[in-house]
C-alpha cells in the first residue's frame, strides 16, 4: 500500500471502484465496435493508466496509439494553448477511432484534439475519459464514454499529476491545498 503522505487530502475513487467502471465501460465498447477494426488513441501522459487497464478489459483485438498533447505544463489550470508533443503513427484516415483520455476538466484539451483528429476524415471518432467535472466545462463536448462525473478540485493519482508527481498512485484522490497554495 502507498502511503497517502500529507500531500492528498482525500481518496475520491478507488483502486476498486476504477476497475470496476473500466469493466462497464468495456463491455459497452466491445458491443458498439463488435466486427470493427478499432484503434484506441491514448493521450499521453495522463491516460496511460487508464489505456493500459482498459485495453485490457476488452475481449475484441484493437490497435493501440499514442498522442503526447499538453496544455496544463507545471500549473494547476488549463491554458487553452495545446501543444503536439507526439503525434499519431497511424493515418486514421477511414479509421473507427476512439479517443481514452483520463479526465475531461475546461474540455479545452480534447475540444481541440477532436477537430485536429476530425480534420484527419476518421470514419468514427469518439471519446471515453475515466473523469469529467462538469462544473469546470468550458466547451461542451459530446463524450460517448464516461467513468466518473466529479467535483471541481484538484485531482491526482491513477495517471494525473501535479507538477510531473502523483501519476504512479493506484487511486485518484484530492490534493490538500497546501500542495498548490490553494
Ligand atoms: C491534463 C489531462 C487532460 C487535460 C484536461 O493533461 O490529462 O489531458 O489536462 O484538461 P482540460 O479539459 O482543461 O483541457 P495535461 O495537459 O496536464 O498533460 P498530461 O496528461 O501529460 O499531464
Ligand atoms: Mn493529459
Ligand atoms: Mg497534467
Amino acid at each position: 500500500e502507498k502511503d497517502m503522505g500529507t500531500d492528498l487530502a482525500k481518496v475520491l475513487i478507488s483502486k476498486d471502484e476504477i476497475d470496476a467502471k473500466l469493466a462497464e465501460l468495456g463491455a459497452q465498447i466491445d458491443r458498439d465496435y463488435a466486427g470493427k477494426d478499432l484503434l484506441i488513441v491514448g493521450v499521453l501522459k495522463g491516460a496511460v493508466m487508464v489505456m493500459a487497464d482498459l485495453a485490457r478489459t476488452l475481449h475484441s483485438d484493437v490497435t493501440m496509439d499514442w498522442m503526447a498533447v499538453s496544455s496544463y505544463g507545471m500549473g494547476t489550470k488549463s491554458s487553452g494553448v495545446v501543444r503536439i508533443l507526439k503525434d499519431l503513427d497511424t493515418d486514421i484516415s477511414g479509421r473507427d477511432v476512439l479517443i481514452v483520455e483520463d479526465i475531461i476538466d475546461s474540455g479545452l484539451t480534447l475540444s481541440w484534439l477532436l477537430s485536429n483528429l476530425q480534420s484527419r476524415n476518421p470514419a468514427s471518432l469518439e471519446v471515453c475519459t475515466l473523469l469529467r467535472k462538469p462544473d469546470a466545462a468550458k466547451v461542451s463536448i459530446d463524450v460517448r464514454y464516461v467513468g466518473f462525473d466529479i467535483p471541481n478540485e484538484f485531482v491526482v493519482g491513477y495517471g494525473l499529476d501535479y507538477a510531473e508527481k502523483f501519476r504512479n498512485l493506484p487511486f485518484v484522490g484530492t490534493l490538500a491545498p497546501h500542495v498548490y497554495g490553494g
